[in-house]
């Protein structure tokens, strides 16, 4: 009943056809995994059902084993992303240290909410869970990067110089 095109076709299905004839044929759902973020790279960085149901079908498993997968490793997206991809740490060192004035500061900046992207494609926002810097609280990381005792000051800073 989807009315969602199937994305496994063509450059797609090649590349993911690559990783399941690593594996025997009776152990194909072994490329799980690559198919996943073969997907969500293909759908602009993040997964849905849709897709997820795609993929389960491709590689004959039930649909709930790749949604395990895909919620269980912290590298799938499930909500759109921007092309700078907030992650804002959302424990207990963080929270005790004022995570929530950060994240209206940059609600209010940004114009969106935690699982929105901005207008321009550029941001998003996401709660996570302690990214084992809790000595820098509040922080949040940008692609490979931490940033450390935030201010809304040293937010404006950071947000106003990523290209
Ligand atoms: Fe935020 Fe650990 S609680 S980094």
């Amino acid at each position: 009943s989807s009315t969602v095109e199937n994305i496994i076709q063509g450059s797609v299905k090649e590349r993911i056809d690559r990783w399941v004839a690593r594996y025997p044929d009776d152990q194909k759902q072994s490329a799980v995994m690559a198919a996943l973020r073969i997907v969500q790279e293909t759908n602009g960085g993040h997964l849905t059902t849709e897709l997820m149901d795609q993929i389960a079908d491709y590689l004959e498993m039930p649909p709930i084993a790749v949604y395990e997968v895909a919620t269980f490793y912290g590298n799938y997206e499930h909500e759109p992303v921007g092309k700078h991809k907030i992650c804002l740490c959302n424990s207990i060192s963080c929270m005790l240290r004022g995570n929530d004035e950060i994240l209206a500061h940059m609600e209010k900046k940004l114009n969106i909410k935690p699982g929105e992207v901005t207008e321009d494609g550029r941001f998003s926002i996401k709660k996570v869970e302690c990214l084992g810097a809790c000595g820098g609280a509040p922080m949040m990381q940008i692609g490979k990067t931490y940033y450390e005792n935030l201010t809304e000051a040293s937010v404006d800073e950071i947000l106003d110089g990523l290209e």
